[in-house]
């Protein structure tokens, strides 16, 4: 048990992939300021992110960002206790413009520097609450809501992963199953593109989905060996078959029935498989993270259930955010766990 945890304020840098930001918080929860910028419609012009765009993107935002940051938490580069940053998993070229800026800040203002998994920072986005310390104008003394309780089934599904892990402490992960092919998002972005529906499919699907039957097709639910895996390109693959057999026939293409039908699927696998999981390996409390989080079929799929109790971050910090890298670094920082000037990016890094 992490005991004893110190009073800190970090000061949190993410760039992995599309979304420059940065933000302050307290004490590893309570989060005095969150600035996202993203570069989504510029990628949605190429379907999907052009990493040498996203890159230079990162370039010019990073310091407006980080300045904004402080500028909302009404600090200065000196009231901070050490600065946080993505180091993986996620685009190189991205990576590399908020490590080196961090290390700049780290450097100038003689700051401890705490390089963090970006996949472990969607799992900590379940500790941030939004201090009224943010506010203009706000005042302190909320009480924080309260911090997930261990053990913990988390289920991660963002673009890049989907992961079942029993967390049994805070930074303790054991994994006990993983897609054995596309990521939960990645499946939505995919079937998205298919259907002719914009970048990033995640939402495309779930505005379209609210038009359509989710019981007009029953797509497959993978069996799988280890039953804590997942597997989404089967689903994928089955909507391909649909979708050519209907063209070929001269059929109108039902899209909002396939996107219902699909998103159902796909939320369906998810709970039954983490209440699963949850109930075998005596967890507590759930806690569902990354982009798909944001999935309103998803979110009221798992608060509907009554068994465990589900955290699931506010939507803001569901999808690529700096709060849920200052809440995670807070955590490595109190077990001593900075990282050297010369650290490199870690492009492919998993969490366990
Ligand atoms: N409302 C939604 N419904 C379903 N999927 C969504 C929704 N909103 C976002 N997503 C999906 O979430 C993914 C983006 O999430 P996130 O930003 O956490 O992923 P990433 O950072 O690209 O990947 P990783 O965190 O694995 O490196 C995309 O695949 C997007 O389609
Ligand atoms: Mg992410």
């Amino acid at each position: 048990m992490m005991t004893n945890l110190p009073s800190a304020r970090i000061l949190a840098i993410e760039s992995s992939c599309d979304e420059t930001a940065a933000a302050v918080i307290e004490n590893g929860r309570a989060l005095l300021s969150s600035v996202v910028a993203s570069q989504m419609d510029i990628h949605a012009r190429y379907g999907g992110v052009f990493p040498e765009v996203a890159s230079r993107q990162h370039v010019l935002s990073i310091i407006p960002v980080i300045e904004q940051a402080l500028a909302q938490a009404h600090l200065t580069l000196a009231d901070v206790d050490a600065i946080a940053v993505t180091r993986g998993p996620g685009l190189a070229g991205s990576l590399v413009v908020g490590l080196n800026a961090a290390k700049g800040l780290a450097l100038g203002a003689n700051k401890p520097l705490v390089g963090v998994n970006h996949l472990e920072g969607h799992i900590y986005s379940s500790w941030v609450y939004e201090s009224p310390l943010s506010l203009p104008g706000g005042e302190s003394g909320t009480e924080a809501p309260p911090a997930p309780q261990f053990p913990i089934l988390a289920l991660l599904v963002s673009g890049g992963h989907t992961e079942l892990n029993l967390m049994t402490d805070h930074l303790t992960y054991r994994r006990l199953g993983a897609t054995l092919d596309d990521a939960a998002g990645e499946a939505f972005d995919k079937t998205a593109r298919l259907l002719g529906l914009p970048y990033p499919g995640g939402p495309a699907i779930q505005k379209t989905a609210n038009d359509g039957d989710p019981k007009a097709f029953n797509f497959p639910r993978a069996r799988m060996d280890n039953p804590w895996d997942f597997s989404f390109s089967g689903v994928k693959t089955s909507i391909l078959y649909e979708v050519r057999r209907m063209q070929a026939a001269g059929e109108v293409i039902p899209v909002a029935d396939l996107a219902a039908s699909f998103q159902a699927a796909i939320v369906d696998t998810l709970l039954a498989k983490t209440v699963a999981a949850a109930r075998e390996f005596g967890a507590k409390e759930i806690l569902v993270a990354g982009g798909v989080s944001a999935n309103t079929a998803l979110r009221a799929a798992f608060l509907g259930q009554d068994e465990f109790k589900v955290n699931i971050p506010k939507f803001a910090y569901c999808t690529d955010n700096a709060a849920m890298i200052a809440a995670a670094g807070y955590f490595r920082l109190a077990l001593g766990h900075t990282s050297a000037l010369d650290i490199d990016v870690m492009p492919t890094w998993p969490l366990l």
